[in-house]
């Protein structure tokens, strides 16, 4: 039918940082951050922790649950907005680590969308590439994207990888379908400055730095509605009721946007996956991580039907259906 996943890992940096450690870096409080946000810590990364290391150690993980060597991948896609470098990409950083000498490796920026967006570009790949096998790659270091003194932003994101291994094969299980959008002209609700310009005349008055800035409260309704609005739209297109989803992974942003997209689309509270609490917003690896916890936990036969949805910077959002 398309591409299906054969194995998936994560990894999670040591450092756990809690939300009474923010509370001595800005006025904040541990009760304000759980009922705010539903976090109350978030991984940290530190030296040798870089975004491809982590995505390199998921990928390890994930391809030795599938059977599959580094040598046997064609293909390496990371998304990614926290790469330690812009040029090369993180995926070729990742080739390099695990020596996946005949694959070819780039990026998605597609802000906390990307694992999502990435998953429709591979089901594409693999449908008319039917050999092939590919590593899809979510990676995060926002810690190094961070205002560590602007409550706003900083008691929010966290850092981790997760990653799948997926290949072609007929027959029912696979990616049922996809449903993404973009809107750029809503790009200043929530944007992350790259560094300065070097050329003065390409120097950008809204490019001070390298920070997460956003709109909190504007974020949060457009990602209730866009979420809501595209998984409607692909159970129609597919046909399949909301019963029939066995489990929801949606992208771990914070509980409440969760909590209200869930009683909006009426689905079962128990069918949904959240591991928020424990690493916050890790962005484009936040589904990855999130689906390796629910398949090492035994959450996913053979069939079930996997509903996954995001929203991020951009803005960029959209939902998938898998049959597993
Ligand atoms: N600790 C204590 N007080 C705070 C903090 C903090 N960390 N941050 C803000 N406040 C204060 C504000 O200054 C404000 O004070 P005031 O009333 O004196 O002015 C008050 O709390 C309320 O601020 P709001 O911004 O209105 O708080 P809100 O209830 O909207 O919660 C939050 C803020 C948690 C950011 C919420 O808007 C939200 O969840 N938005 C979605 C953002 C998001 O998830 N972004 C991630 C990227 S996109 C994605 O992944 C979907």
């Amino acid at each position: 039918m398309g591409a299906i996943i054969l194995g998936t890992g994560s990894c999670l940096p040591e450092k756990v940082l809690s939300n009474h450690d923010l509370e001595k870096l800005v006025d904040t409080s541990d009760e304000w951050i759980q009922s705010r946000t539903g976090i109350s810590t978030r991984r940290q990364s530190g030296k040798g922790e870089e975004a491809y290391r982590l995505a390199s150690v998921a990928a390890q993980r994930a391809m030795e649950m599938a059977g599959v060597s580094a040598g046997e991948i064609d293909l390496i896609i990371v998304a990614t907005i926290s790469s330690h470098m812009t040029m090369p990409s993180c995926a070729c950083f990742v080739q390099k680590e695990l020596g996946a000498d005949r694959a070819f490796a780039y990026d998605i920026n597609a802000a906390c969308a990307g694992f999502l967006y990435g998953l429709d570009t591979v089901d594409k790949y693999l449908r008319s590439e039917r050999e092939k096998k590919v590593l899809l790659i979510g990676a995060e270091t926002l810690s190094s994207r961070t205002n560590w003194e602007d409550r706003n932003t900083c008691i929010l994101f966290g850092d981790g990888a997760g990653a799948v291994v997926l290949e072609y094969r007929d027959g029912k299980q696979g990616i049922v379908g996809s449903n993404l959008f973009s809107d750029g002209s809503l790009w200043n609700l929530l944007y992350m400055h790259s560094a300065p310009s070097c050329n003065p005349d390409l120097v950008q008055p809204d490019n001070p730095g390298s920070f997460m800035l956003m709109e909190g409260r504007e974020v949060f309704k457009h990602a209730v509605k866009c979420m809501e609005g595209a998984i409607l739209e692909l159970l129609a297109r597919e046909n399949v009721s909301m019963d029939s989803i066995t489990l929801m992974i949606p992208h771990q942003a914070n509980i409440r946007i969760l909590n209200k997209l869930v009683s909006r689309l009426g689905i079962e509270k128990e069918k949904v996956f959240i591991n928020v609490q424990k690493y916050g917003n890790t962005s484009a690896a936040s589904i990855p991580i999130a689906l390796d916890e629910a398949n090492r936990a035994g959450k996913l036969q053979p069939d079930d039907l996997l509903l996954v949805c995001s929203f991020g910077g951009g803005f960029t959002w959209g939902a998938a259906l898998l049959s597993w």
